[in-house]
């Protein structure tokens, strides 16, 4: 897959405690970050100078405008703040689906954060909603980098060396801005397309050659639901039929894009 230029990018969820790390990436690689938020208000204090887009993740049309003459998103959205008891539902995945159904003909490029656990059934607290997005985004064909980051800011200062893992058995911590530059830097980079992978900081100095990091992962496999290395304890035919539909939906945009 070849990159395409980027200049465009909405920032989703990027009033969140890693969406304005991203913002502020984004800003230093030189690409102009658009950040969707509900409160415009709110927003203009969290995010001075930057453009703002009102939009809800709930709210398909606001999200077709936003879309629109977008390059590449970043996701770092999150239903923490969110009291509902679905609220992992309706935002972490139905935020997901609700953006890939408004891009309409549009390709952008996507990075999606989702988390170190999402494909864990054996750790306090695993919930199967972000790995059900990031399987969305893959059976959508666009262009992807999905990043799964370990503990937000449990490295210490001299955890400066970034850790690909792929597979369930990674585990530990990774600063805010270390997530927020993967991401931005996996929109730049041609070996990060179509990549899945956990993101950890260990001792060490930080590397160079982004190019280099992406590059020594495997892909997903063209037409897999999961990443490359994810353990199939989620069965696809045994999801609740709304979700089989969801993904049915998802890979009607890739035969017409
Ligand atoms: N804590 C960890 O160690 C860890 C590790 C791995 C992964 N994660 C995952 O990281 C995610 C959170 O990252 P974070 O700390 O940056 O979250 P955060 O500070 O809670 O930010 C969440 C962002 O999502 C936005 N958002 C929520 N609902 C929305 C909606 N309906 N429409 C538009 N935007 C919406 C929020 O906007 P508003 O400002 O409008 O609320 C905010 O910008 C969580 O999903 C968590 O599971 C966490």
């Amino acid at each position: 897959m070849k990159q395409q230029s980027i200049t465009d990018v909405l920032m989703v969820g990027a009033t969140g405690s890693i969406g304005r790390f991203a913002v502020q990436t984004a800003q230093r690689h030189g690409l102009h970050p658009r950040a969707l938020v509900r409160d415009v208000q709110r927003a203009e204090q969290l995010l001075p100078g930057v453009e703002l887009v009102q939009g809800d993740l709930e709210d398909p049309a606001s999200l077709r405008r936003a879309l629109h003459g977008a390059d590449a998103l970043v996701l770092t959205h999150g239903s923490g703040s969110d009291a509902r008891p679905d609220a992992r539902a309706h935002i972490d995945y139905g935020g997901v689906r609700n953006i890939l159904l408004a891009f309409g003909d549009a390709r952008p490029r996507v990075a999606l954060m989702t988390s170190i656990y999402a494909t864990r059934d054996d750790v306090p607290g695993a919930s199967p909603w972000k790995r059900r997005s990031e399987r969305l985004l893959r059976t959508s064909g666009l262009p992807y980098t999905i990043v799964r980051p370990g503990w937000f800011d449990h490295a210490g200062p001299t955890q400066r060396r970034l850790v690909l893992d792929q597979g369930v058995t990674a585990d530990g911590g990774i600063a805010r801005h270390q997530i927020a530059e993967t991401l931005v830097r996996s929109l730049l980079a041609d070996t990060a397309l179509g990549k899945t992978f956990e993101l950890t900081a260990t001792e060490g100095g930080e590397q160079k050659d982004w190019s280099v990091l992406f590059g020594a992962l495997q892909a997903d496999a063209p037409d897999a639901v999961d990443g490359v290395r994810d353990p199939a304890n989620l069965p696809v035919a045994a999801e609740p039929p709304a979700l089989r539909a969801d993904l049915q939906a998802a890979g009607s945009l890739r035969k017409t894009g």
